[in-house]
């Protein structure tokens, strides 16, 4: 990176060539297609083009052929394991006016909320109860909203919380764009992943849909992993809001800033999210997305995604409904929230649509979740070793890339879905996932097996946070 200019440009951005490689690849081509799907078996991924190709599929044929691969992907890298978490909103109060979103400024039927110190801590010990390791921090951007240092603060209060055998272990956070010194002191409060959404990067539209407030310079947005990874923060989340442009364009766009990332500081964006544009409250385009993504193009998104870049998480939230994130898994989705509330006091009080960000697709308990997820065959995690170890960033690539998130992953996810059924699932939650548990240990090599039944055997017996 050679100057602080080029951390507030996005000069990687080339929206000419993604029009032209949208326009090139004209229709389906069953032979290009066969090509990059036999590129992609081999888990390098992929580049824009062979992208572009993939998204020109549209026959049954060749789409199933898409699917298929994905899965494999998906099963080569990741086994069957699917991490959860659950967001945590500290506020819905904002100065922006994205037109999209329930907390723009100047909606009225809002009701607005930042919580107390004391609030947070309420909402994180009712998260912890459910069963939650992982949290996500999130919030409206400022105007009172309170500042950096509120952040901070709830950070700390949020790793302080401890409840019986519980306690949050993986703090990621999804903040407005911060300066460079800010992000460092970010990283040394001790978070996870620095995640931001860029909702869409086509400028004209972003300029539309983001009239006013901070928000409203699109360059001091798609720059900010940029100067999150200048300031040490190696795991960091992208993604478009879907709905807003067209997906295709979005998704080669997600490419450029993903090969910049990779050319600029040596490793790409550790998870990807595909937030799909959901009703809000006071919102008239969120009924109405103006390039609504329908579930077929949503399915094939994943898959891409999956095959473009096979070491990068995938998110799915709760704005999706049961049905198409049960779909989603053997798709390509390898992360997903569950039980969550998009209100600020929402765990601790009832939901309050009028205080949402955007309403849910999914309403259905964690403990429903899992048992759901354990019987589609899935094992449910709640590891968060890798980034208490320093696997981050670079690191976490080169553990990921030659398999051995496999070896790792597995007896991690196995032992703490442990610790979750004994601790927090109901009756029948631990028969689902007693039976997953045998199902997955019948699946694994030997050793692995061997090193996953030991770490079992100490969570029978007591100890908690078992980890490799
Ligand atoms: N539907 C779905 N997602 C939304 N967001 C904002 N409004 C909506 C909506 N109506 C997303 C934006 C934001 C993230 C936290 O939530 O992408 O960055």
């Amino acid at each position: 990176m050679s100057g602080v200019k080029e951390l507030q440009t996005a000069n990687w951005l080339d929206e000419g060539r993604i029009f032209a490689a949208l326009e090139g690849c004209g229709g389906e081509d069953a032979g290009r297609v066969a090509e990059v799907l036999a590129k992609a078996a081999e888990l390098k991924g992929l580049n824009g083009d062979d992208v572009a190709a993939l998204m020109a599929v549209t026959s049954p044929a060749l789409t199933e052929r898409l699917f298929d691969a994905a899965k494999a992907v998906k099963d080569a890298i990741y086994g069957r394991r699917v991490v959860f978490f659950a967001p945590l909103y500290f506020s819905n109060l904002c100065h922006n006016e994205c037109v999209y979103c329930a907390y723009r400024h100047s909606n009225r039927e809002l009701k607005r909320r930042v919580l107390s110190q004391e609030e947070i801590a309420a909402e994180t010990a009712a998260l912890i109860d459910q069963g939650h390791k992982r949290l996500l921090l999130i919030g409206g951007e400022a105007a009172s909203g309170k500042d950096f240092d509120y952040i901070l603060e709830s950070i700390a209060t949020i790793y302080a919380v401890k409840r019986g055998n519980g306690e949050i272990r993986r703090l990621n956070v999804n903040i407005a764009p911060l300066a460079i010194p800010e992000f460092v002191a970010l990283k040394a409060s001790g978070i996870g992943t620095y995640q931001i959404f860029q909702e869409t990067y086509h400028r004209e539209t972003y300029k539309a849909v983001h009239p006013a407030g901070r928000k409203a310079d699109f360059d001091w947005r798609v720059s900010a992993i940029d100067r999150a990874m200048e300031a040490g923060i190696d795991d960091v989340g992208i993604g478009p809001l879907l709905g807003l442009y067209d997906w295709r364009f979005e998704t080669l766009a997600l490419m450029q800033h993903i090969a910049h990332l990779e050319s600029a500081f040596g490793v790409g964006c550790h998870t990807i999210s595909v937030p799909r544009m959901e009703p809000a409250v006071g919102s008239e385009m969120a009924s109405h997305p103006p390039h609504a993504v329908s579930d077929a193009d949503f399915k094939k998104l994943v898959a891409i995604l999956r095959l473009a870049v096979p070491y990068t998480g995938i998110i799915l939230s709760t704005r999706e409904g049961p049905e198409m994130r049960r779909a989603a898994f053997d798709l390509g989705v390898s992360q997903v929230s569950g039980g969550s509330r998009t209100n600020p006091g929402g765990y601790t009080e009832s939901i309050h649509e009028d205080a949402a960000q955007f309403l849910l697709g999914d309403h259905r308990p964690l403990d429903e979740v899992i048992r759901d997820v354990a019987a589609l065959g899935y094992t449910p995690s709640f590891c968060t070793a890798c980034y208490r170890l320093g696997r981050t960033g670079a690191d976490f690539m080169d553990l990921a890339k030659p398999g051995l998130i496999r070896t790792h992953c597995a007896p991690n996810a196995l032992s703490t879905f442990l610790e979750y059924l004994i601790d927090y699932a109901t009756p029948e939650t631990v028969a689902a996932g007693e039976a997953r548990i045998e199902a997955e240990l019948a699946d694994l090599e030997p050793q692995v097996r061997t090193i996953a039944e030991r770490m079992m055997a100490k969570v029978r017996a007591g100890e908690r946070d078992v980890f490799c």
